[in-house]
C-alpha cells in the first residue's frame, strides 16, 4: 500500500495572499497527521511565492512522519535543505513564470548539476528522489546519478481525457514503474492526482508514495483538513 505525502504548499500560498501569518501550514501538517498523512511535502521556491524558510524550519521541529522537501537543484536552496535535513528531498525543476512545476527534470539537459545536488544531499544523510516524466532514458540516468527514487510526473495522466488516451498515460506510467523497480529504485508518484483519479496509481505494483496537494487542500476548504486527508488516504489504501 502507498503511503500518502500530503503537500501543503496551498495553503500557505493562501496566507502569502496577504502577507499575513494565517493559515499557518504547520497547523495543516498536523491536522494532516491526525488524518493519517504518512508525510508532509513542500516545495521551497526560489521566489518563496508560498512556503517561507521560517515555515520548513518549524515543520523540521513539529513534523513527526516523513518531512519531504521539493527544490531545485540550485546550489543556495540545496544549501538550505542540508542545513535543516528533512528525510527526503525531491528534485524538481523549476520556472518562475509557471504556474506549478510543469514538467519532470531532464536529467539529460542537467546531468552535472543534478549530480552535485544529489551527492551534497546524500552526504547530509538525505535521501534523494527525482520527480520524472515517465521515459526510460531519464529513469536509467537516476540510477546513474545516485538517486534512491523517482516520483513519477502524473500530469499528463491527470489531464488526459477520460478513456483511450487516459488509459494510455497510465500503460505509460506503469511501465515506467516496472523500470524503476527493475532498476532497484523506490517508486514514487504524484501531480495533479485527486479523489477521482488516484486508485489507478495507487494500484501500481511497487508504488509506495504519492504526493498529492491542490485536490486536498481544495476539499479542506469544504470538509476541514483532517478529513479531506482521511478520505485520500482511505481511497489509496484499497
Ligand atoms: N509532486 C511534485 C514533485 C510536485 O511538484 C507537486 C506540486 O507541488 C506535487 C507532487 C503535488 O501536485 P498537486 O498539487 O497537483 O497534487
Amino acid at each position: 500500500m502507498a503511503d500518502l505525502g500530503v503537500n501543503i504548499d496551498h495553503v500557505a500560498t493562501v496566507r502569502q495572499a496577504r502577507r499575513t501569518n494565517e493559515p499557518d501550514p504547520v497547523w495543516a501538517a498536523t491536522l494532516a497527521e491526525l488524518g493519517g498523512a504518512d508525510g508532509i511535502t513542500l516545495h521551497l521556491r526560489e521566489d518563496r511565492r508560498h512556503i517561507q524558510d521560517r515555515d520548513l524550519r518549524v515543520l523540521r521541529e513539529t513534523v513527526t512522519v516523513k518531512l519531504n522537501l521539493e527544490l531545485a537543484a540550485e546550489p543556495t536552496i540545496v544549501g538550505i535543505a542540508c542545513d535543516n535535513k528533512p528525510d527526503q528531498v525531491t528534485l524538481v525543476p523549476e520556472k518562475r513564470e509557471e504556474v506549478t512545476t510543469e514538467g519532470g527534470l531532464d536529467l539529460l539537459a542537467h546531468r552535472q548539476r543534478v549530480r552535485a545536488a544529489i551527492a551534497r544531499l546524500r552526504n547530509a544523510g538525505i535521501g534523494v528522489s527525482l520527480f520524472l516524466d515517465p521515459e526510460l532514458k531519464q529513469l536509467d540516468a537516476a540510477l546513474e546519478l545516485g538517486a534512491d527514487a523517482v516520483e513519477l510526473h502524473t500530469g499528463e495522466y491527470a489531464l488526459a481525457a477520460p478513456g483511450k488516451d487516459q488509459a494510455a498515460e497510465l500503460a505509460r506510467l506503469v511501465a515506467a514503474g516496472e523500470h524503476v523497480r527493475k532498476l532497484g529504485l523506490t517508486l514514487h508518484a504524484g501531480h495533479g492526482l485527486t479523489y477521482r483519479n488516484v486508485k489507478p496509481i495507487a494500484a501500481i505494483e511497487g508504488m509506495t508514495e504519492l504526493n498529492i496537494g491542490h485536490s486536498i487542500v481544495a476539499r479542506a476548504l469544504m470538509v476541514g483538513f483532517e478529513q479531506a486527508v482521511r478520505e485520500m488516504k482511505r481511497l489509496i489504501s484499497g
